[in-house]
Parts: structure tokens; C-alpha cells; sequence
């Protein structure tokens, strides 16, 4: 079902932070705001289940709860076909270095991995720091003139029984392109390669299915999607058992827990589970995944058209470059996160003006330094807005009157 104007009163009212404030919050590729019932799933947890796993006592037993209900939320989230696939960690960074540095130690002298320019940092320099291990590695650059990966320099980087891992990111973070990954990871399969996917950027805003993927791992933030901050991996099963982790030697050496350094943010796993129940309650299905599926595709549809409201108000104020697909006919390439320079005066200045509008948005690079130095913005960065689900035509309409008034002056 769309999203009406009475649903967007409803999810409104689900963030205290949007509902109680004025404020325009474009600031979500950042992080977004969080809901009334993850805000009380921590409290909860800390009230009623606060304890560690595994013991005789009920509190014990419900923090047992809280892991295994927080795994069974992503794996529906994801699409995964077992709960026992999904790893928590701090971070998303956090578990790609982890990752990385056990993939690391299977590689032979001359292996390759493949990074793309169009990536957060995130999810290159934990691969390219693996040089030391004696791999070799390959970068593939994206097109300046619309944000999108060089899809046959990835094909041509491919080297059957060399490449080793493909490290790719589903949206930017910066220009907001969405990479049709599918292909990508077959092809990299047929050369004999593992595919890693940042989807830290794409989860908040399109449905996911790493099974339908294939992917072999793929990894997001809970505090990108409504939740806490904590980072999730998803990895196929028989490389979570094969690959082997850095662990403390009396730490479980089953997964998903061999993968889990010291004790779990057990609150936060909470939230995660109350995050995901939020979304999966805007859609309608017989199984909270046919839920998740139905809310996901009904959030893509509305940020579509409100990528389409922002993108032409944007391209109509006076001075403004944005970066990235701007054909109104492709939006479905992109999630709807903006970056753009205004004439005559840098990022900082811009968001500056912003926020004395009520506006939050970012300035900076955002960690997509390969982006930023490829447009030329190295130095200053660009100016980032990107919309949630709980934003409104409205909000683009005073963000846009914001933008405007003193640029036009
Ligand atoms: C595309 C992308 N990848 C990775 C990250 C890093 O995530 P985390 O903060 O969980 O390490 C971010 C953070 O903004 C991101 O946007």
C-alpha cells in the first residue's frame, strides 16, 4: 500500500525526535532518527533482561532471548536463510576489518581483490591494507559524469582463478548510486571470487535478499535504518565456518558467536529487533519478511518522489551543481541522498546556512575519498542532504526556500 498522507502522520508520530521539533533532518545517510519503541527497547532491556548469556537465572535466560530474537529480526531483514548467518559487531568498519583480516590469511602471494573508487573507505582500506598479505590490488573507477560504477573495467579486472574477493558497495554514500550487484556477483563467482557487499547505504532504502544475491557476505549499520548503532553482517554459512576468526580461546568456536569479539551490546540488539518490527509494521504480509518486503517497496516508491521533487527544485536554484544520476527518468539507479556545491562559497558555508535554516546536513567526504577525489572536491568536500521515509514534500519545499533565499540574493 503507498504511503498516504495519514501513514506519514503516523510514522511522524513513531519519532519523537521529528514529531517534538521543527527541525528538517537531511542528515540521514549520517545516521537517521530513531523510533519512540527503540528508544524503549533499551530501557526495557535494562530494566527486565539485563544480565550475560547463558546462565541458570531467568534474567540469563532472556538475554538469550534478546540474541536470538535480534538475529531472527536481520535474517528477515537481510533475506538470509538462517539466523545462525548473521553476525553483530560495533560497527560496520569493525567487522569488515575483522573480516578482512582472516580472509587475509588464506591468500597466496600474487592473489588478487578488487576495490572500487565508488566505495566508502570503509570498505577498501580494510582490502587494500591486505598488500601486506602479498595481494594485489585492483581499483575500478566509476564514471564522473553520472556516479555509476565502470561495470566492464570490473568485468575486465576479473582474472579466473586470481581474484580472490570483490569488494563492492550497493549505494554510494556520497552520489547515491545504486550498483545492480546481481550480475556483478555471478560474474564474479564464474572468475572463482567471493563478493563482499557494503550495503550500509541501500538497506534503509531498498528491499534486500542476499539469497537472491548470492552474495557472500554483505554488511550494514543499524543506525543507518532506524536503529542503534551497531554494525551487522551477513555471511554465507560454510565461509563463517571456514574462514577462522580472531577469538579468545574459551569464546564459542560455532557460529555466529566465533565471530563475535567479547561480550555482546546486548541492548542495543534489543533496539535492533524494534527497529526492524517498526519497519516490518508499515508493511502488510503473512510473515514479518513478506512485511519487511511490502514496507521496503512501498518506502522505495515514496522516496522516489520525493528524490524527484528534490532533485528538480535543486537543479532550479541559482548556482548549484549536484553530482551523481540527475535524469529524472533514472531514479530507480539511486537512493535518495544528494551531494552538490553551490557557487561561491564551500560546503561548510552552505551547511552552515542550512542549519540556521532548521535544516541538518552534512559537509565533507564522508569517507568516500576515492568519490570526492575523483569529482575534484578533495579539498572542500560537497554539501550531502539525503531523505528518509519520514521526510516530506513539505520539508523539500523549506529545505529548497532555505537553499535559495541567501544564495539568491
Ligand atoms: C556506505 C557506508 N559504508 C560504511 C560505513 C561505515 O559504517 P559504520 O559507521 O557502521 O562503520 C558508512 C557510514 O557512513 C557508509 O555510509
Amino acid at each position: 500500500m503507498p504511503l498516504t498522507s495519514d501513514s506519514l502522520l503516523k510514522i511522524r508520530a513513531a519519532f519523537p525526535s521529528v514529531s517534538s521539533t521543527d527541525t528538517i533532518y537531511f542528515d540521514n545517510p549520517g545516521g537517521t532518527q530513531v523510533t519512540q519503541s527503540v528508544i524503549d527497547a533499551i530501557t526495557q532491556y535494562y530494566l527486565h533482561r539485563n544480565a550475560n548469556v547463558g546462565a541458570a537465572f531467568a534474567r540469563s535466560q532472556k538475554t538469550d532471548q534478546t540474541v536470538t530474537e535480534a538475529r531472527s529480526a536481520m535474517a528477515d531483514f537481510l533475506g538470509a536463510p538462517d539466523p545462525a548467518t548473521i553476525v553483530f559487531g560495533p560497527s560496520m568498519t569493525a567487522l569488515t576489518f575483522h573480516i578482512a583480516r582472516s580472509f587475509g590469511e588464506t591468500l597466496r602471494p600474487g592473489d588478487e581483490i578488487i576495490v572500487t573508487d565508488l566505495d566508502h573507505d570503509a570498505n577498501v582500506t580494510p582490502w587494500a591494507e591486505l598488500e601486506t598479505c602479498g595481494a594485489v590490488i585492483r581499483r575500478i573507477p566509476f564514471r564522473v559524469t553520472d556516479g555509476t560504477l565502470d561495470i566492464d573495467a570490473f568485468r575486465a579486472a576479473l582474472r579466473p582463478g586470481k581474484t580472490r574477493l570483490a569488494a563492492l558497495g550497493y549505494a554510494s554514500n556520497a552520489l547515491g548510486t545504486v550498483t545492480d550487484l546481481a550480475p556483478l556477483v555471478a560474474a564474479a563467482h564464474e572468475a572463482g571470487a567471493m563478493v563482499y557487499i557494503d550495503a550500509v547505504q541501500s538497506v534503509p532504502h531498498i528491499p534486500t535478499d542476499v539469497t537472491a544475491l548470492d552474495c557472500d557476505f554483505l554488511a550494514c549499520s543499524a543506525y543507518k535504518f532506524f536503529g542503534p548503532h551497531m554494525g551487522v553482517l551477513y555471511g554465507k554459512r560454510s565461509h563463517l565456518e571456514s574462514l577462522t576468526p580472531h577469538k579468545v580461546q574459551p569464546a564459542k568456536n560455532y557460529i555466529p558467536w566465533r565471530w563475535e569479539q567479547g561480550t555482546p551490546n546486548f541492548e542495543c540488539l534489543s533496539a535492533i529487533t524494534a527497529a526492524v518490527d517498526y519497519i516490518a509494521s508499515l508493511g502488510v504480509g503473512a510473515s514479518r519478511r513478506e512485511r519487511l518486503l511490502s514496507a521496503m517497496s512501498d518506502v522505495q516508491a515514496y522516496e522516489q518522489d520525493l528524490s524527484a521533487r528534490l532533485l528538480q527544485g535543486l537543479q532550479r536554484v541559482a548556482g548549484v551543481t549536484v553530482f551523481g544520476i540527475t535524469d529524472p527518468e533514472r531514479l530507480q539507479e539511486r537512493i535518495p541522498t544528494f551531494s552538490f556545491i553551490v557557487e561561491g562559497e564551500t560546503p561548510r558555508m552552505t551547511c552552515e546556512r542550512l542549519a540556521r535554516g532548521n535544516v541538518n546536513s552534512y559537509n565533507g567526504n564522508y569517507y568516500a575519498v576515492q568519490v570526492m577525489e575523483s569529482l575534484g572536491l578533495l579539498e572542500n568536500g560537497a554539501v550531502r542532504v539525503g531523505l528518509a521515509h519520514y521526510n516530506t514534500s513539505e520539508e523539500i519545499d523549506r529545505f529548497l526556500v532555505a537553499l535559495a533565499g541567501e544564495t539568491n540574493q
